[in-house]
């Protein structure tokens, strides 16, 4: 279980490089794919944060990924200013929760 969640940290980390090539390429609609389907809150992603125990830590992981869905969103825009203030949300995710939690 721990090593599956590291491995998805991985992937988010890769997830976040690949955006942002892509942003840097103009290519929004292949970005907005991989944040929604990297990110977003799919079904995998929901049955893997059901899992933990720890409510406020569901919770964040929730926002989280609700918050990659609305990157999907922002990059549909075809906008870098729009697209990267909402990257720039969906990582505050990522430093407030781990700042919040260890392993
Ligand atoms: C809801 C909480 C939460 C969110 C949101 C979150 N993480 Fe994590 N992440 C964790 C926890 C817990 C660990 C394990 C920390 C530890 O072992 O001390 C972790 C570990 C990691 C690791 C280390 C993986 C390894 O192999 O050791 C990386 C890289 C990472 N996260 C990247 C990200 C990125 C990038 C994002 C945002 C796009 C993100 N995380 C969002 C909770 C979260």
């Amino acid at each position: 279980m721990k090593q599956h969640q590291l491995a998805n940290m991985r992937e988010h980390v890769e997830a976040i490089r690949s955006i942002v090539g892509l942003l840097s390429e103009q290519k929004f609609d292949d970005a907005s794919t991989v944040a929604h389907s990297k990110l977003g809150l799919t079904p995998e992603m929901q049955s893997m944060c059901n899992m933990f125990e720890n409510a406020d830590f569901r919770e964040l992981g929730f926002a989280f990924h609700q918050s990659g869905d609305d990157l999907g969103e922002a990059l549909k825009s075809k906008d870098v200013n729009t697209s990267l203030r909402a990257l720039n949300r969906t990582m505050q995710y990522c430093v407030q929760c781990h700042a919040t939690y260890r392993q």
